[in-house]
């Protein structure tokens, strides 16, 4: 799927000097003053264990130059990331994202293509009952307007916010737009956000609503979406699946046109996603993908003299590559004492025995161990009849 886009894989290293995150995600962003492993290393460097991919990927570009000669960069990253949280169910101290960030391109079209990616893949994950959430959070000056805006509409009730989001209405107001908290929600629903976002701003986010639509891609505009990054700008996004529960963002991303010269780059527009793993896995039903086909009981494949084992080896890895989850005899042992083993090891399951016969009429003996009934099943018939016939 990656490749269908043309992204190719970058991998950057698990420790990242800690100012890479301080400054391009926010000093007051939470990800880096509550949520980060930060330490010293044994040469004093303040180092950290990475809590997210963009940074690091952006850094990288800068280091090898990327930034200046290439004109298109589609990346993507596959690994774990650490951010230090109470862990529930979710959220965890170490999880994996897979991510994409493209570098080089501004235009709305492009951010359509990120979020067409990301619901491709999650659709390959036979993943249903998402919801992708929509939001633009403007450029810069757009974003100072709703700072504003919003320190004016919550001051006067700064009583009435939580903790956190007291401290947020200096530090970081915007955040108190997805504050989970239900006080903290009654407090910003009567918040007017519309009208903050300049001309400029409105037209790209009208182009890729109106791509979005016509390209048949279901979505939920939400003004209140501001992500807990404070590197984004325009576009910003997140896919949610109520099934998850509290936690229950599977991914996010959005544009991000001033992190590349911020960090120390040229001016290079971008946007991006990344995906939790580990929730992916949550999301998924239990029955999507390919299962093994387990017969009930177990499968065992017994040999009667030695001389068959290198063809039980032969049986039951052409088993597995039909996907038929099955072990074989591969030790000089009577076939009773295989049969005894089996019968106490797997009571309801069936041994295939392959003595001089089976093996040159092209048949198997299947020994059922609950009832003790035998029958001799043709090889080609054998994942028909044994294994999908019964599934477990
Ligand atoms: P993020 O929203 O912080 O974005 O994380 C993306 C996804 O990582 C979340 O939606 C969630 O599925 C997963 N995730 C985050 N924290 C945890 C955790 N503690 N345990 C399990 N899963 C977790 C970013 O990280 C941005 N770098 C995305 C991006 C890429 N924006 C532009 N390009």
């Amino acid at each position: 799927m990656l490749a269908l886009y043309g992204y190719e894989e970058i991998r950057t290293p698990l420790i990242e000097e800690a100012s890479v995150f301080g400054r391009s995600l926010g000093e007051g962003a939470e990800i880096v003053t509550k949520q980060m492993y930060r330490f010293e290393d044994r040469g004093g460097r303040t180092i950290a264990l990475r809590p997210e991919g963009t940074a690091p990927v952006v850094r990288a570009l800068i280091e090898h130059g990327l930034d200046k000669t290439a004109s298109l960069s589609r990346l993507y990253y596959l690994g774990p990331m650490f951010r230090a949280e109470r862990p529930q169910a979710g959220r965890r101290r170490q999880f994996h994202q897979l991510g994409v960030e493209v570098f080089g391109s501004a235009s709305p079209y492009q951010d359509v293509e990120v979020i067409c990616l990301l619901c491709r893949l999650l659709e390959r994950w036979q993943i249903a009952g998402w919801v992708l959430k929509l939001n633009s959070v403007g450029c810069r000056a757009d974003r100072k307007r709703m700072v504003k805006r919003v320190q004016a509409g919550l001051g006067k009730q700064a009583s009435a916010l939580c903790p956190d989001c007291r401290i947020r209405l200096e530090k970081n107001p915007l955040r108190i737009l997805d504050c989970k908290e239900p006080g903290c929600q009654k407090q910003t629903a009567s918040l007017d956000l519309s009208g903050d976002l300049c001309a400029d701003c409105r037209g790209h986010f009208e182009r890729v609503t109106g791509s979005l639509e016509r390209l048949k891609v279901p979505f939920t505009l939400d003004p209140r979406l501001v992500r807990g990054l404070d590197y984004y700008t325009r576009t910003a996004f997140e896919v949610i699946h109520e099934g998850l529960g509290a936690q229950n963002a599977l991914g996010g991303g959005g544009r991000y046109d001033d992190l590349v010269e911020l960090m120390g780059g040229a001016s290079v527009p971008a946007a991006g996603f990344a995906v939790g793993l580990e929730r992916v896995l949550m999301a998924r039903p239990a029955e999507a993908g390919r299962q093994a086909l387990q017969r009930r009981g177990g499968a065992f494949v017994a040999t009667v003299s030695p001389e068959q084992i290198p063809e039980a080896v032969a049986l039951v890895e052409w088993l597995r590559a039909q996907g038929v989850a099955a072990s074989a005899n591969l030790e000089d042992r009577p076939l009773k004492r295989q049969l005894e083993q089996a019968s106490k090891a797997m009571p309801q399951g069936c041994v295939l025995i392959l003595g001089e016969d089976e093996i040159r009429q092209g048949v198997v003996t299947v020994k059922e161990l609950s009832t003790g009934q035998q029958r001799q099943i043709p090889r080609s018939a054998l994942v028909e009849t044994v294994f999908e016939g019964s599934k477990g």
